[in-house]
């Protein structure tokens, strides 16, 4: 039963909005920058000047530059204190083609709360950036693109094996020159702050004879006890993976082994992971597509604590690229199954039994890293900045910085008890059964074998993904906190209780906002809460349009009625199973990106037995942990289901939260059942500054004046930037103004 809302008060008078299109204010062109004021409905972006917006949506509890552009997170390993080195693939703000400065930037941190960069910012001459490894010798001249490291490698020292980049651009929607990325080796005698490139060739010169690559990059070194048990080498070889696809055949990773004990050289076996081109592995949409051209792979074997090479379930992730018309064509996928050993030739194969989508938004170059102490593996993935594309790159100047990385995530061999064994469980999709502990099949043919035996419920096993667990620490440097009453609400009761509920009707859908008892102040907070919706909205056409979740943030109350406005939700829709995040923000979409994002979730309906021995059935509830940082949010769904975006407000006062339900007018005279419960909602506002030693002072954040990387075969001295052929830079208009970072929340 639900009880009914004890709304106080009389119905607002503004609270019936007809949706307004988004305004904006005049975009006259005119020669000088326009300065930002966030009270005032937003200009063109392009209108305001050089850096004028460092501040406006910079995360603050994430790793990032301090300022210019990171890509790819790459090179990241734990050292023998412990500690982990993070990085990414970072490149100057000097467009049009920026990844020919690209190189890897990085900062340490023993907790993922206090990041410091490798190179730090004592030396107010030096403090530019944090940079160990650029590009400019033989083995890369234009560009350092992504690598993994071995602790202990090339003469003993810490080694990381990347690729060097010969030709740009290099797409897979493009011919491959020949000779564009080799994998190369550098290794490091200062714990990884700068790296030595040996004179050596590189130490995999090329696609294997025959292959007509699409890519061939992102080599990923790792051991591997289960594949030496298959190819009879001892426990202790490297093998290592590239990432690449054989044009209109395929996406493939190419496997090969350490064939010297320098890991000078590398032997091929063949492809690890094959798939067809443009592969859907679920039809009904919950694993994305395998696309032409794989990226960012790695191989991993986890349980359910983590990682655990010898007995793990093995999965494999990547970047696949082409099969997706959003997102820059990029899927974030994960495979599980088992290895095999391949019968055609010396090399090992996955056997797929689960495909899924490790971030469905613009979390993307999901990359892992061991935490030896605890035997975890973490990952993070990258977000780039999702501004309208005619105008991206000139955006880019505004803020002066680009790119932010997800908290670290701990990723597991994820089992799900009692799931009714039911066509549903049976289709292809982010799920296998498990036979047995650490062994799963297909879901189609576990669901076979459990009623050959006569049993009704399986147990299905995916990839688990959850914020790291230091990330609860977050709640220590929270400045306000409150949790809000459990809340049972349905479309009834909303409808006839309207007050304090604000209400937008448009072709027939409402959609009601109810505010919470409190609103944070700030875009810098953590919200956790529990969603249960009723079993028969699933799947089910009659309840199109029915969803229900959180207003993220919305205008002010008092915001002038021609203003635009900025409203962003998280929302599960359970007619097609889909949980999204939709953000009709009053930048607008010539400015930024405001389609929704979306991704697949399926409730699963658990048997369980009750205290008197009687079986009983309920569908799962959506677990939400969902976190702001500036502008970037990421949401976690019973660690199944993540999602990064950015939500691009304008105003200041554009913070108000609250409980969301959507409806058709068909709901609303209709008997189905519509109750929604809402319960253990809690805030926590403010977030740790993970980078405390930098300047607090934009100017010395901002570097506007550098060069080309042009570091020696042996950069242990501070890298030198000289600008040799540099393109011009847009020019310094206002350079920076109105920017306090300490009055930053
Ligand atoms: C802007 O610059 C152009 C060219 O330099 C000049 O002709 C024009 O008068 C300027 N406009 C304003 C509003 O200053
Ligand atoms: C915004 O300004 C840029 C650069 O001046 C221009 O290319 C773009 O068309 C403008 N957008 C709109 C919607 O006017
Ligand atoms: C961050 O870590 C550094 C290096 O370990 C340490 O010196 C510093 O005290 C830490 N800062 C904070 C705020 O924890
Ligand atoms: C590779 O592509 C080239 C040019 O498209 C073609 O001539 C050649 O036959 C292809 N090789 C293989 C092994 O498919
Ligand atoms: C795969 O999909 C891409 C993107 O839609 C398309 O360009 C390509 O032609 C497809 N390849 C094949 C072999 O169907
Ligand atoms: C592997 O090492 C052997 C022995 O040094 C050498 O003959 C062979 O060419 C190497 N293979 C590759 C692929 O480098
Ligand atoms: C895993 O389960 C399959 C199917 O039940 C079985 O054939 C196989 O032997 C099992 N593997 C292990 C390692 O237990
Ligand atoms: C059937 O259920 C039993 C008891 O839960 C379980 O041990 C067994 O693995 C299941 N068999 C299959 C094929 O699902
Ligand atoms: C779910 O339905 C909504 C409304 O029709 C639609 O916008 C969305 O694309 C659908 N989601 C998926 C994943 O198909
Ligand atoms: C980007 O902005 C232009 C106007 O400058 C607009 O025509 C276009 O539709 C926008 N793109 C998207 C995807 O909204
Ligand atoms: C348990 O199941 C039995 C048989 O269906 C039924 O008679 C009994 O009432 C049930 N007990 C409870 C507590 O629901
Ligand atoms: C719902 O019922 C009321 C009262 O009968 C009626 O006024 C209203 O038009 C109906 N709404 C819809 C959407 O059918």
């Amino acid at each position: 039963m639900y009880h009914t809302l004890a709304f106080t008060g009389a119905c607002l008078s503004a609270a019936l909005v007809a949706a307004s299109p988004l305004t904006s204010a005049s975009n006259s062109p005119s020669n000088e920058s326009a300065i930002p004021d966030f009270t005032f409905p937003p200009q063109n972006l392009t209108n305001y000047g050089n850096n004028s917006l460092f501040a406006q949506w910079r995360t603050k509890a994430r790793f990032r530059p301090s300022s210019n552009h990171i890509g790819d997170p790459t090179a990241f390993w734990q050292d023998e204190e412990g500690v982990f080195h993070v990085s990414g693939l970072f490149s100057y703000l000097r467009g049009p083609n920026i990844s020919i400065t690209s190189s890897i930037g990085s900062a340490l941190t023993s907790d993922f709360l206090n990041f410091t960069d490798v190179h730090d910012y004592k030396n107010a001459s030096l403090f530019t950036n944090s940079i160990s490894i650029g590009p400019g010798n033989n083995n890369d001249p234009l560009a350092v693109f992504d690598g993994s490291v071995i602790p202990k490698g090339y003469k003993g020292r810490v080694s990381l094996i990347y690729t060097g980049v010969h030709f740009l651009p290099i797409s897979w929607s493009k011919p491959y020159t020949e000779g564009s990325e080799v994998q190369t080796l550098a290794y490091s005698e200062d714990n990884g702050a700068t790296w030595i490139k040996p004179d050596i060739e590189p130490v995999i010169p090329g696609p294997p004879e025959g292959f007509n690559v699409t890519g061939f990059r992102d080599p990923w070194v790792f051991q591997a006890p289960q594949f030496a048990k298959l190819l009879n080498d001892t426990p202790e070889t490297w093998y290592l993976t590239v990432s690449s696809g054989i044009r209109q055949v395929g996406p493939r990773l190419l496997l090969y082994r350490q064939n010297d004990t320098d890991f000078t050289s590398w032997e091929f076996l063949g492809p690890s992971v094959s798939t067809p081109v443009n592969t859907t592995f679920s039809t009904g949409n919950f694993s994305g597509n395998d696309g032409s051209n794989y990226e960012t792979s790695n191989t991993l074997f986890l349980d359910e604590d983590g990682e655990n090479l010898e007995d793990g379930v093995n999965f494999v992730t990547m970047g696949a690229e082409s099969g997706r018309e959003t997102h820059s064509f990029h899927y974030s996928l994960w495979k599980m199954g088992k290895f095999v050993r391949n019968p055609l030739n010396e090399s090992v194969m996955l056997e797929d039994h689960a495909t899924g989508v490790i971030d469905w938004g613009i979390g993307y170059a999901c990359t892992t890293m061991p935490d030896y102490k605890t035997n975890r593996r973490l990952a993070f993935c990258w977000s780039n900045d999702d501004f309208n594309s005619t105008i991206s790159e000139q955006v880019g100047y505004r803020i002066g910085s680009g790119g932010v990385y997800s908290i670290p995530r701990e990723l597991y061999y994820k089992e799900i008890e009692g799931v009714v064994a039911d066509d549903l469980a049976a289709e292809n999709g982010y799920w296998s059964v498990a036979t047995e502990y650490l062994n799963t099949t297909l879901a189609n043919d576990g669901i076979a074998l459990a009623k050959a035996v006569g049993n009704d419920t399986v147990t299905l096993a995916t990839l688990g993904c959850k914020p790291a667990r230091e990330i609860l620490a977050f709640r220590e440097h929270a400045n306000h906190a409150w949790t809000e009453s459990d809340f049972d609400v349905d479309v009834s009761s909303v409808k006839s209780n309207c007050s304090g509920v604000e209400y937008t009707k448009e072709g027939g859908v409402t959609r009601a906002f109810i505010p919470f008892t409190q609103s944070p102040h700030s875009r810098r907070w953590e919200l956790q809460t529990t969603i249960s919706i009723p079993e028969t909205s699933l799947r089910n056409e009659e309840y199109e349009d029915f969803a229900a979740g959180f207003t993220l943030l919305h205008s002010s109350a008092s915001a002038p009625s021609n203003y635009s406005i900025d409203d962003a939700a998280m929302l599960y829709r359970p007619s097609n199973e889909t949980f999204m995040i939709t953000r009709d923000l009053a930048l607008g979409r010539d400015n930024v990106n405001t389609d929704p994002e979306m991704g697949k979730l399926r409730l699963w309906n658990i048997s369980s037995t009750d205290a008197t021995g009687n079986q009983t059935f309920s569908i799962q509830s959506l677990n939400i942990r969902a976190f702001m940082d500036g502008s970037f949010f990421e949401v976690y769904v019973n660690d199944v289901l993540t999602v990064s975006t950015h939500l691009y407000y304008w105003y200041k006062d554009s913070t108000r939260m609250g409980f969301y339900l959507q409806f058709s007018d068909m709901l609303v005279n209709s008997t189905l059942e519509t109750g929604v419960r809402f319960s253990n909602v809690s805030v926590w506002e403010g977030v740790p500054n993970v980078f405390p030693h930098r300047p607090t002072d934009p100017a010395k954040l901002i570097d506007n004046g550098v060069g080309f990387v042009e570091p020696p075969n042996n950069p242990n001295l501070p890298l030198a930037y000289d600008g040799v052929g540099a393109p011009p830079l847009p020019p310094v208009e206002n350079l920076p103004y109105g920017i306090d970072l300490s009055t930053v929340e």
